[in-house]
């Protein structure tokens, strides 16, 4: 195989890329077809995924490319509609690669389901009746859906809590490759009949949590503060900027919200790609960054003197799946799994909560040296030129003029390029 070299694939056109991708030989000749023919997803299976389709939207598909995770170098695939995020989270891998890449954890991989019953009215009889029942109720579960059991998985634990006037049923299972909503959502209401006779009370509801504690992953990098600045002292003055700021994200939330949105811009773009369900790994993971009381950032930044190294560090639920769902259905997203080279979820996870991190990273360096607006705006300028109105071949010039503009806005992206456009008549 060819020497897989990067530096510069920003500034190829999407042609060359493929081209390049193809040279690499990252990807398979399907993938490789799909890409070239730029295949979407048929209607009529757009028509079996959702109700009432009419037509599909599509978004940009790009590659943050050599990101090092476990030591081996991953070109993740990402699905975002906004400016900057690509760039920040391909200079972010950039950097950490020279310092040793990303290292991840996979705590544990299973997912919880939560049968809610009321109107119980011996809370103590109740939770031991249904304790003494527990190896019955696991098994109940499995019966309800038996291909995850052949495949190695299945209810692995039962436990209960009494919160207010509910008493609530919780059970983990191993979905394997799947996400297991539907899995999971089947076995709870299997247990319903069973868990109303043993409490006496009534089933409130029988659903899956998307509060996935049992699959939690941590991601991890330590930097040379060098990459920070060659300045020795503004590296230092740098790295105590960088973990003031991720203490910032402890302590206010309104900072916290916007911390962790920068590091959704890299989770979601590749939860999406790899066609998974963003709102539940979103819902799971606020629920987490509020889970002491208070809602805080997700990531973690701490400073050695001594090392001269930052470390980061971040830990949320990714409960993500490589089977299921649409993931078999939509021709990108197959070819995402294939760029990845065919990740089992565990390993998929780890990458996920690595680019989480690196947007992170790219985020904070930017805000606490030259400010966002540098790079963003720089990126955003594009968008800017092109809803003016520009002709490819105009993009170029009119985000130069941009640039040199104190207000970046349509307005003024719309009287320039009337200004390019004159200039070139006379
Ligand atoms: P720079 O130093 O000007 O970049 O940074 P450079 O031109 O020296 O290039 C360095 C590398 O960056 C390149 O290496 C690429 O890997 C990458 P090369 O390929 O040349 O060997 N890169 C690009 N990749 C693709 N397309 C490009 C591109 N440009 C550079 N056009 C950069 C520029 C934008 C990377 C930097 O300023 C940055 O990281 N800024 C942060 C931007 C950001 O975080 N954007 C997210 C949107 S803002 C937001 O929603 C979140 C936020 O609110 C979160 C928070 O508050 O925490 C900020």
């Amino acid at each position: 195989m060819t020497k897989l070299k990067w530096t510069g694939f920003a500034k190829k056109s999407p042609q060359e890329r493929i081209e390049l991708i193809k040279t690499f030989g990252l990807l398979d000749s399907e993938s490789q077809d799909i890409l070239e023919n730029q295949v979407s997803l048929p209607l009529e299976i757009a028509n079996q995924m959702a109700e009432n389709i009419v037509t599909e939207l599509a978004l940009p598909f790009a590659i943050a490319p050599d990101f090092l995770v476990n030591g081996k170098s991953y070109q993740l695939p990402m699905v975002t509609e906004e400016p900057s995020v690509v760039a920040a989270a391909s200079f972010a891998a950039k950097l950490i690669k020279h310092s040793g890449g990303f290292k991840t954890t996979v705590h544990s991989r299973q997912m919880i389901g939560q049968v809610a019953l009321f109107d119980v009215t011996d809370f103590e009889k109740a939770s031991t009746h249904i304790m003494t029942q527990k190896s019955f109720l696991l098994e109940l579960a499995n019966q309800a859906h038996p291909s995850i059991v052949k495949r190695g998985g299945g209810a692995r634990d039962l436990w209960i809590e009494q919160k207010e006037d509910f008493l609530i049923v919780y059970v983990s299972v191993d979905t394997k490759e799947a996400m297991g909503a539907n899995m999971v959502n089947t076995m709870m209401e299997a247990l319903t009949p069973s868990l109303e006779k043993l409490s006496k009370g009534q089933t409130l509801m029988a659903i899956l949590s998307n509060y996935a504690t049992e699959s939690l992953v941590t991601a991890e990098c330590t930097i040379n503060i060098s990459i920070l600045s060659r300045n020795k002292e503004e590296a230092h003055h740098l790295a105590k900027k960088l973990v003031m700021a991720s203490q910032l994200a402890q302590v206010d939330s309104y900072r916290a919200s916007t911390h962790n949105k920068g590091i959704f811009n890299g989770i979601d773009a590749l939860v999406m790609a790899t066609g998974n369900d963003w709102r539940a790994i979103e819902a799971g993971a606020h629920t987490y960054a509020s889970r002491n009381g208070q809602y805080r950032g997700l990531s973690q930044w701490s400073y050695d003197e001594a090392t001269a190294t930052v470390h980061g560090q971040m830990t949320l639920p990714m409960p993500i799946a490589t089977r299921g769902g649409s993931i078999g259905l939509n021709p990108t997203v197959q070819v995402a799994h294939d760029l990845l080279g065919n990740p089992d979820a565990k390993e998929l996870a780890g990458l996920i909560v690595s680019l989480g991190l690196a947007q992170n990273f790219a985020a904070l360096k930017a805000l606490t040296s030259t400010g966002i607006q540098a790079g963003h705006m720089k990126l955003q300028a594009k968008s800017l030129a092109l809803l003016a109105g520009a002709r490819e071949a105009e993009v170029g010039p009119l985000v130069q003029k941009l640039l040199n503009e104190k207000h970046m806005n349509l307005t003024t992206a719309e009287s320039l390029l009337n200004s390019l456009r004159n200039a070139k008549r006379s």
